[in-house]
């Protein structure tokens, strides 16, 4: 595993996103992988690194029309519209800026079908599938949770779980009613998660982590063992793992 340390976080999008580029300029399409497929995060931590990507396609550094997106995550029964939902953040944030192609962005829908249990585990089932059929993940990007959680892989999650349904811990409910005015009882309480085991398949796995409030993770999730209570620990098993981090975040190591 590689630990890069940088200044700040604008140092640490900047890094990311150069990395990123050079891959997906350097990727060379195969018959059974014909595109370059990304996994993508939401959160506050990789808006650097989207914010550098764009730039770098503006600059005619980078294109994504030969990419394919697969999102780490969704709410469960938060409409698509909704400011808080990640299909918008996405949208927002990113994939209106660049040149990827609309069929090839996917992003679970917690809104499937009857929004029954059934119907979201198909649909988990189904984007488990669709990642199969497309060749796999080849570089998976990623934030954490201040608990060290990966997308919504609450600690306890199997590290070998795959696309699911999972009910959000409390202290992830509370951290992200930020977004909901603060309010807890706005903020959803399940959501579709890739599982530990879905980002760990990719070719390569890529977590930004930044700030004083991931500190403890940092420390738990590079310098402790292997642990499901701190999910993001697993990359210490990937074989291409690389952790981008600023010095806010490396005050426990
Ligand atoms: C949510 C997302 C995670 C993200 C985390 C941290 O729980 N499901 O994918 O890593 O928030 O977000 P932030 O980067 O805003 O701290």
């Amino acid at each position: 595993m590689r630990l890069i340390i940088k200044e700040d976080k604008t140092e640490c999008g900047d890094w990311a996103s150069a990395y990123i580029a050079d891959k997906i300029n350097n990727f060379v399409p195969t018959k059974e992988r014909p595109s370059f497929v990304l996994g993508l995060p939401t959160g506050s931590t990789p808006l650097p690194t989207y914010k550098a990507l764009i730039s770098l396609h503006k600059s005619n550094k980078v294109s994504f029309s030969n990419c394919i997106t697969f999102n780490m995550d969704e709410y469960v029964n938060l409409p698509r519209s909704h400011l808080e939902s990640y299909h918008t953040f996405m949208h927002a944030n990113f994939f209106d800026h660049v040149d990827i192609k609309p069929e090839n962005i996917n992003m679970l829908n917690g809104n499937a079908g009857d929004k029954s249990l059934s119907a979201l585990e198909a649909e988990c089932e189904a984007y488990e599938s669709k990642i199969t059929s497309c060749g796999g993940i080849h570089l998976f990007l990623g934030g954490i949770g201040p608990d060290g959680h990966i997308a919504f892989n609450e600690p306890g999650s199997s590290l070998t779980s795959r696309t699911r349904i999972k009910t959000l811990a409390y202290d992830t409910i509370v951290a992200n009613s930020r977004f909901f005015n603060n309010d807890i009882t706005k903020v959803p309480k399940m959501a579709l998660t890739v599982g530990v085991g879905t980002v760990m398949s990719a070719d390569e796995v890529m977590i930004l982590i930044t700030g004083h409030n991931k500190a403890m993770a940092l420390h738990m999730c590079i310098e402790e063992g292997v642990n499901h209570m701190w999910t993001v620990s697993s990359i210490q098993e990937h074989r291409r793992a690389v952790v981008v981090c600023d010095k806010e975040a490396t005050y426990e190591l």
